[in-house]
C-alpha cells in the first residue's frame, strides 16, 4: 500500500473468510506493512460479532495505532435460512440474525477500532458491504434481510465518517462492494456465474482504498473504484 507510511499496521476482521484471507495474504506480502493482524472467531485474539466484550478485548490487546482496518466479516445464509424471495419468507429471527452480524457487529467494530486510527495521520476503516444493499440500485427486490442489513451498514458508515472527521481529519471510512467473489458465501447462489477470485477482489479493493482521499470519507465504492448510489 503506497498511501501509508512504512511500517503501517493493519487489522483484518473476518480473516478466515474467502475475501478476508486474501486481504491478509496480500498485506503479509506488502514490504511496506509492519504488522497485519487477522481476527475472527478462531484467531487469537478472537472476535465474535455477537459478543461485544470480545471486540473490546481484541481492540485493547491490539492497542497502539491501526492505520488500516478492513472488516471482511459478513453473513448471507446457512442451512437454517437462505435469502428471502418474497416478503412471505421473512422471519423475525432470521432478519434479526442478519442485522446482528451485518450491521450491529460492524458498528461495534467501528466503536472499538476507530479510536485506534491515528489522530494526525492517514487512517482507513473499510467495511465490506454489497451492491445489493444499495437502495437506489435495487431493481429486483427479494433478499430482504440481507439487503436491509447492508443498507443499515451503509448508513452506519456514513454517520461514523462524519463523527470520525471531527477528531481525525485524515481518516477515511468507506463501504466497499467486492464484486461477486468465489467464496463459501456466494457458492449456493452464484456457482454457475462468473466470479472473481478472492485474491483478485482483495487486490482491487486495496487499490481502491489506497486511492481514497479524506474528502471521500463516508462513501460507497465498488471494486473497480466506481461510486455506488446509496
Ligand atoms: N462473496 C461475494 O460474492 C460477496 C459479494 C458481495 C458482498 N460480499 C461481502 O463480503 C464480505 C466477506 O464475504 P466472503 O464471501 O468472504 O464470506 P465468507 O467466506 O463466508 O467469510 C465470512 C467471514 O465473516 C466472519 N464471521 C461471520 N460471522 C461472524 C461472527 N459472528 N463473528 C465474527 N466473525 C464472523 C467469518 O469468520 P468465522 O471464521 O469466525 O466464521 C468469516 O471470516 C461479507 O460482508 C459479504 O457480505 C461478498
Amino acid at each position: 500500500m503506497k498511501s501509508f507510511k512504512k511500517g503501517y499496521r493493519a487489522v483484518i476482521a473476518g480473516s478466515t473468510g474467502g475475501i478476508g484471507r486474501a486481504f491478509l495474504q496480500i498485506l503479509h506480502n506488502d514490504t511496506n506493512c509492519g504488522e497485519v493482524i487477522g481476527l475472527s472467531r478462531s484467531t487469537t485474539p478472537h472476535i465474535d460479532l455477537l459478543d461485544e466484550q470480545t471486540i473490546a478485548d481484541a481492540a485493547q490487546q491490539i492497542g497502539g495505532e491501526v492505520h488500516l482496518f478492513v472488516d471482511a466479516t459478513g453473513f448471507l445464509s446457512d442451512h437454517q435460512a437462505g435469502p428471502e424471495k418474497s416478503l412471505r419468507a421473512i422471519t423475525p429471527e432470521n432478519m434479526a440474525r442478519l442485522f446482528a452480524i451485518n450491521a450491529t457487529g460492524p458498528a461495534l467494530l467501528m466503536k472499538h477500532f476507530i479510536p485506534l486510527l491515528p489522530r494526525e495521520e492517514r487512517g482507513i476503516f473499510a467495511t465490506l458491504s454489497a451492491r445489493v444493499g444499495s437502495i437506489g440500485d435495487n431493481r429486483l427486490g427479494g433478499w430482504h434481510s440481507y439487503r436491509a442489513s447492508k443498507a443499515a451498514l451503509n448508513m452506519l458508515v456514513r454517520g461514523a465518517a462524519i463523527e470520525a472527521s471531527r477528531t481525525r481529519k485524515q481518516a477515511v471510512l468507506t463501504a466497499l462492494h467486492p464484486g461477486t467473489v468465489k467464496t463459501p458465501l456466494s457458492e449456493p447462489f452464484a456457482a454457475d456465474r462468473p466470479r472473481l477470485a478472492p485474491e483478485d477482489a482483495a487486490a482491487r479493493l486495496l487499490a481502491v482504498i489506497d486511492a481514497l482521499k479524506p474528502e471521500q470519507s463516508g462513501s460507497f465504492h465498488a471494486y473497480d473504484g466506481t461510486e455506488i448510489p446509496w
